[in-house]
């Protein structure tokens, strides 16, 4: 085993080998079925055809567009920005497989210092929740009760209170044997110019961030009166990262619910869980995120958003539908009416209407034509164009065929359009069938096998090989001297290379496709996946030139 390697080379072959790269993809990418392989949107670039491939047989992914690729650990590490042993860790967890103790000392380090700042989390939990008990918390219980939040809700999100003290938690965590570095680590406590140590949260109510094994990871803090913001919340530590949790989901996981209810603020989430609703989880003061989509999808299949419904709360709505909705999760939105947020809603109206409310979500596409609705004025003719283009655009986004008719039925009728005009656009949105994209789509693939452009693949081939190997660029280098670069666009990109080449730089393929325009990037990185880096790539380069040249002659014969 070679050092700085956690885990034997067999052991990550098994990992990755009991994960299936489809079923990973899946997790987070839509993909379709096409022949042998599979095809989607690429998740690390934005694009609008599909450029994303799986292909079963080699499990592996690779997008034409990025030409990022690999196996399933490689998707892991790029999708969730971790790195490689943890992506090894993520699938074995996936597959529920048990990795040996790992005999990295780093890693060991890593992970006792976890364990430590856990228990810091823990007993700073205990002591919010024992403080609220005191005479000093009197303000923040009459807080709670203010705001309809009971005993038991309490005690079942363990809501406390950090008095407005400079170091009562540090005090205290030093009586149990913590050291105030690791306090600081945790989060909990900050450290001053000079060096003294002080609570991070004061005068706060106390939210603990308990993951989805019950863990506390992390505080919320709501201020009581009007000073400071309105929240305060721990930093991202070893142990927490904002993007990856959601606030609820260690009790909504157990629900028996069909769905899940998305809401932004801890309070929303909290109220709803008061009025029975299990199912309620909140973001934490981000938009959602594809890592909290993914933990949504995992735990359910059907997403309502209750957001603010504010316009910040609205953008954020159309984001979470939208990512959600590329996940194949069901989605739908609940209309607040005129209540600011879910906890002002249904304190109001109560359990029951709020519960109408939820029956009555909009399904993602007339939630979008609600809000085109208001944007466009339908009474005119530039306004009905553009409300129906943006709602063909919704639709077109809809996977499930049956699904799709309907909508297109039912705008048609409510706003007097022909359904097979709907169709084209929609059509013409989806990239499906406009003589355009499907050329568009068409080349992408075609080119990779059979271009009528041999010159851009061959010369683009030819960069690929030296791409792998460097030194290999003195057998172009002739190209400049004779001027026979067949374009000013081969001539530029000649010329960069060549920069490079003098000022003894690398080129790789990164770099090339950074230089690329969009289309030849993509052409660029199929041919370069596809490169049998076992050959001879001398030999393959010396037939690729003499075939560059060969088109050349000809074409200046036949002109
Ligand atoms: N938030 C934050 N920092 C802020 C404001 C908000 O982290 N300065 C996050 C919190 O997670 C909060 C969520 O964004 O729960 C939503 O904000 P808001 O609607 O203002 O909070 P509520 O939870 O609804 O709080 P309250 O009802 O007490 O006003
Ligand atoms: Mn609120």
């Amino acid at each position: 085993m070679a050092e700085g390697y956690y885990y034997p080379e067999e052991i990550i072959e098994e990992v990755i080998g009991r994960n299936d790269i489809v079923d990973v993809v899946s997790d987070y990418v839509k993909i379709k079925r096409k022949g042998k392989d599979y095809f989607g949107l690429c998740p690390f670039h934005s694009e609008k055809t599909p450029s994303f491939s799986v292909v079963p047989a080699k499990q592996i992914f690779y997008c034409f567009g990025c030409g990022k690729g690999g196996n399933a650990a490689t998707f892991i590490k790029n999708i969730e920005n971790i790195d490689y042993i943890d992506s090894i860790k993520y699938l074995a967890d996936r597959v529920a497989m048990v990795l040996p103790e790992s005999n990295n000392p780093g890693e060991l380090k890593k992970q006792q210092k976890m364990k430590r700042l856990l228990a810091i989390n823990h007993e700073t939990a205990k002591f919010y929740y024992q403080q609220l008990k005191t005479q000093e918390s009197m303000e923040a219980r009459q807080y709670f009760k203010m705001r309809g939040v009971t005993v038991e809700t309490i005690k079942r999100f363990g809501l406390g209170y950090a008095q407005n003290q400079w170091n009562l938690l540090t005090m205290h965590l030093l009586s149990k044997g913590f050291k105030e570095r690791e306090m600081v680590d945790a989060g909990v406590v900050l450290r001053s110019n000079k060096g003294a140590y002080y609570d991070r949260f004061r005068n706060r109510i106390i939210f603990p961030i308990i993951d989805i094994r019950n863990r506390v990871i992390a505080f919320g803090g709501r201020r009581l009166g009007e000073d400071g913001p309105k929240y305060l919340n721990s930093p991202e530590t070893l142990i927490y990262n904002k993007r990856r949790h959601l606030y609820g989901m260690n009790i909504a996981k157990n629900t028996k619910n069909s769905f899940l209810i998305l809401v932004e603020g801890y309070m929303d989430c909290i109220s709803l869980q008061q009025a029975g609703i299990d199912y309620a989880v909140a973001t934490l003061g981000t938009a959602l995120t594809s890592m909290q989509a993914k933990l949504l999808k995992k735990n359910t299949s059907e997403v309502i958003i209750a957001y603010d419904s504010d316009t910040a709360g609205q953008k954020a709505t159309i984001r979470g539908l939208d990512l959600l909705a590329k996940m194949s999760c069901n989605v739908k939105v609940l209309q607040l009416q005129e209540y600011k947020d879910p906890d002002e809603y249904i304190k109001n109206k109560g359990e029951k209407q709020f519960l109408k409310q939820v029956e009555d979500a909009l399904p993602l596409v007339e939630y979008k034509a609600l809000l085109l609705g208001k944007q466009f004025n339908v009474e005119t003719n530039d306004g009905r164009i553009k409300f129906l283009n943006g709602v063909a655009k919704a639709i077109a986004q809809v996977s499930n065929a049956m699904e799709k008719e309907l909508y297109i039925k039912r705008v048609s009728m409510k706003y007097d359009i022909s359904e097979n005009s709907l169709q084209i656009e929609i059509k013409k949105q989806s990239g499906e069938m406009t003589v355009e994209e499907a050329e568009k789509e068409k080349t992408l693939n075609v080119k990779l096998v059979k271009s009528n452009n041999m010159l851009e693949q061959d010369f683009l081939s030819m960069i690929a090989i030296i791409c792998v190997e460097n030194s290999l660029f003195t057998y172009i280098q002739q190209f400049e001297s004779i001027g026979f670069l067949s374009s000013e666009k081969h001539k530029k990109l000649f010329q960069e290379i060549s920069d490079r080449v003098n000022n003894e730089k690398r080129i790789d393929e990164t770099m090339i496709s950074s230089i690329l325009e969009e289309e030849d990037a993509a052409l660029f990185s199929g041919l370069a996946a596809s490169l049998e880096t076992s050959n001879d790539l001398r030999k393959a380069l010396i037939e690729k030139i003499n075939r560059y040249k060969m088109t050349i002659t000809k074409k200046t014969l036949m002109n």
